[in-house]
């Protein structure tokens, strides 16, 4: 395992992650544990969500506070994230990181199918940054990251309504980060390339589509979750403290 870097100011900051539980999301709720972190996190996959619990409270000294909920339910995501603040301290790092790229096709979707997409895809990042607006403020500044997707630049097809939501964070993030940026508020949006989380590798890694990825890739390498929770401490610390409205991508050179 390569060397983490440690960011101390990091160390007990309320942190809020959304599908935390497992994926990408389980990689940034050891991670921020591991810096010594308060996290919170919310997601639907509970069995996995409370054996998360138990290994990083194991590993870490440290068991991260997960919330059951719905992210489509936005009353619940904001009661979540109001929660989280009680119990850990005002959120100053927000990771808006829950996401669905279930396939559908043009020819079927339906409006109620599209309105599902954006309600997992899109709408609970501007909701869950209205939420924790109040507290960031308070205390003088706070870190957004928002996940995109490098799908749309890939030209990728086959669920329109995910890389349109995807595409769609790009303009959230610009838009937040000129009305926060007074408040000392950054907002990000980072950019995974095809990272192996076992649902990945479940789902979609076949020996073509593998050969397919390291041709497209300048690095010859499978992308670990581990690797865009790297980017995403980087994004939360001070250490990046003049950064903001940007887009920041771990693709291995895809893109
Ligand atoms: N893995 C990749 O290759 C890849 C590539 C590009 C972008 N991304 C982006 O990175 C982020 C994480 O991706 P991932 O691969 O870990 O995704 P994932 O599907 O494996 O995990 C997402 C997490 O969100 C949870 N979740 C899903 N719907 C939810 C809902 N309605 N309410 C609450 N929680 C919900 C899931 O249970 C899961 O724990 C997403 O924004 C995704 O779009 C991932």
């Amino acid at each position: 395992m390569p060397t983490r870097a440690v960011y101390p100011d990091l160390a007990d900051r309320s942190v809020f992650i959304t599908g935390g539980g497992s994926g990408i999301g389980a990689a940034l709720t050891r991670a921020f544990a591991a810096q010594g972190a308060r996290v919170a996190f919310v997601d639907i996959a509970a069995a996995e969500s409370r054996a998360l619990v138990d290994a990083v409270a194991e590993e870490t000294g440290r068991a991260p506070l997960f919330l059951p909920c719905d992210i489509r339910d936005i009353p619940a995501l904001q009661a979540a994230v109001a929660a989280a603040g009680a119990a850990h301290g005002d959120v100053t790092v927000l990771l808006n990181n829950a996401a669905n790229d279930e396939r559908h096709s043009v020819e079927t979707v339906t409006p109620a199918y599209y309105d599902d997409r954006m309600a997992i895809n899109l709408r609970p990042m501007l909701f869950a940054a209205q939420a924790v607006l109040p507290m960031m403020r308070r205390r003088g500044g706070g870190s957004i990251v928002n996940f995109g997707s490098i799908s749309w630049k890939l030209r990728n097809g086959g669920m329109p309504a995910y890389t349109m939501a995807k595409a769609a964070v790009h303009g959230l993030t610009r838009g937040l980060a000129r009305d926060l940026g007074p408040d000392g508020i950054r907002v990000n949006t980072l950019l995974p390339g095809w990272v192996m989380t076992e649902r990945q590798k479940a789902l979609w890694l076949t020996p073509a589509a593998e050969a397919e990825m390291l041709a497209g890739q300048c690095l010859k390498i499978r992308i670990a979750p581990e690797q865009v929770a790297d980017l995403a401490l980087f994004l939360a610390a001070d250490a990046s403290g003049a950064c903001t409205a940007q887009e920041f991508t771990v693709d291995a050179g895809w893109s």
